[in-house]
């Protein structure tokens, strides 16, 4: 078992994995990336994380390196058999490679391509149990976070600012409306029904919210994909968040105010048992 990086057609050491300082990730933020985790040794909807890739880097005109989707769900799979963990979390991020730094593409060029295999452990199961806090703040960031891109500095900040303020998570607001976490998607339960930001560009495609979406109306819970404001979420029976690696994660404050009476709601329960049996299966 070894932590593992795979660089534009080597695997190495992820310790010994170096790009340029002319690389367009490191300069610009010139790129993209997917988070991926494998359950019983297998990357948990892999296809659904690189079509999700393949659309960042559209969206942004990146070409992905030759061989496409087909090269890096092979390549996926071959790290995480050489990386030998028990659980895996793979890193797949795509630039558009080294160049003299200039703003315009480069004429040519040819994009970096990393992928990092680590150690999956799971979140202290405490977190799950009793459930976490969240703050609300205004947006910062650009006007299509339906893209994967690296440039992460409004997530970065809003990420610190929870954990200055005791809280696991920062819960963007745009234009009145809660959109989605600073690393994560955010549902809320009013009434027996969720209700989610919809998709579009105010908020990532999480994988993970798209899955609990479908779990929940297989179990005839109605969902509608409408952004709440703060005082609904407040007032809300139940919130939860979602994501690759924090699965469904109940919140149980929301600007130190309780949800429902502070502690984890039964809806919450069943998705995050439903979720446990689908990646368990
Ligand atoms: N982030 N929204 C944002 C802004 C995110 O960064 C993430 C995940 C999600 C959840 O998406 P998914 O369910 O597909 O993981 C929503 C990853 C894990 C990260 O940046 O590390």
């Amino acid at each position: 078992m070894a932590e593992l990086a795979y660089l534009n057609g080597t695997f190495l050491p992820l310790a010994q994995a170096m790009v340029s300082v002319e690389d367009r990730g490191f300069q610009f933020g010139d790129g993209v990336y997917e988070v991926v985790r494998t359950y019983g040794g297998r990357p948990f909807e892999l296809h659904a994380h690189l079509e999700r890739l393949a659309a960042s880097a559209e969206a942004i005109r990146l070409s992905l390196p030759e061989g496409g989707l087909p090269l890096l769900a092979a390549l996926v799979q071959e790290g995480t058999r050489r990386a030998e963990f028990p659980e895996t979390k793979v890193y797949i991020q795509v630039t558009r490679g080294s160049a003299p730094r200039d703003h315009a593409f480069p004429p040519q060029g040819r994009s970096t391509l990393v992928m990092t295999f680590r150690h999956m452990r799971s979140l202290d199961p405490a977190l799950k149990s009793q459930g976490v806090d969240v703050i609300c703040m205004e947006d910062p960031r650009w006007a299509r976070c339906d893209i994967k891109s690296l440039n992460l500095l409004g997530n970065v900040l809003a990420r610190q600012r929870a954990i200055e303020a005791g809280a696991f998570e920062a819960l963007f607001i745009r234009g009145g409306a809660v959109t989605e976490g600073s690393v994560s998607n955010v549902v809320a339960v009013r009434q027996g029904t969720l209700f989610t930001a919809p998709l579009g560009p105010a908020i990532l495609a999480g994988v993970t919210r798209q899955r609990v979406l479908d779990l929940a109306r297989k179990e005839g819970i109605p969902v509608r994909g409408e952004a709440l404001t703060v005082s609904q979420l407040r007032s809300a029976d139940e919130v939860f968040l979602t994501g690759t690696t924090i699965e469904v994660l109940p919140v149980v404050h929301v600007d130190g105010a309780p949800i429902g009476n502070g502690t984890p709601g039964p809806v919450t329960g069943l998705l995050a048992r439903c979720f446990d049996s689908m990646t368990r299966a």
